[in-house]
């Protein structure tokens, strides 16, 4: 289990809180982020989402926070469909892409995962086209399988002895 807030250096891992509703909104309605996250389609409106944001935090994974207090982004370790091999997702805004926040996240998440829990392995799904996942993904040894997820997303994965902690 990681301790929150855990400062990771370059940013932070902690709670969501209500406070998040509207920066949350933002980066989820933004087009160039959602595209490739999930099937890129949101379900409700972007009002609806905001009113129902506080009854959703238990669902949200962890908040990004950069240093200056604003909110940069999320991420989870979802064991929902395969435990053993939970899916890693990370979405960061705009503003907070391409500046290391997405590394020092995965590598906090994964290090507990492998390190501290003494999982096997952790999946990701991935759209071929999403170049920045696709480096990151590979920088720290996740490789392709032959599955593919039911909207199309290349499944990768890392097994435990490939971790570098
Ligand atoms: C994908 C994502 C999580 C990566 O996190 P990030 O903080 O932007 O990436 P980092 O700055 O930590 O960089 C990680 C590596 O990817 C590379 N990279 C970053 N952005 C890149 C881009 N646009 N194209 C190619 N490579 C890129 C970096 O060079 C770095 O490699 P290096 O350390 O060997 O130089 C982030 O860009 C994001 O949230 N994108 C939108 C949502 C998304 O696609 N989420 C993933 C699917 S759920």
């Amino acid at each position: 289990m990681i301790e929150l807030p855990k400062d990771l250096g370059v940013c932070i891992l902690r709670d969501f809180t209500v406070e998040d509703a509207e920066a949350s909104a933002a980066m989820e309605y933004d087009s160039d982020v959602k595209r490739y996250v999930g099937d890129g389609i949101m379900k409700r409106t972007r009002e609806q989402y905001i009113e129902q944001f506080p009854n959703k935090l238990d669902l949200m994974g962890y908040a990004i926070q950069a240093k200056d207090g604003r909110l940069a982004g999320r991420a989870s370790l979802d064991q929902s469909f395969v435990p053993q091999e939970p899916n890693i997702a990370i979405v960061l805004s705009r503003d907070f892409q391409g500046i290391g926040f997405g590394r020092a996240v995965a590598h906090c998440i994964l290090s507990d995962w492998f390190c501290d829990v003494r999982g096997v392995a952790v999946r990701a799904e991935v759209h071929s086209d999403n170049s920045a996942s696709l480096a990151l993904l590979k920088s720290l040894g996740f490789v392709q399988t032959s599955e593919r997820n039911e909207i199309g997303h290349d499944i990768y994965r890392l097994g435990r002895a490939k971790f570098k902690s």
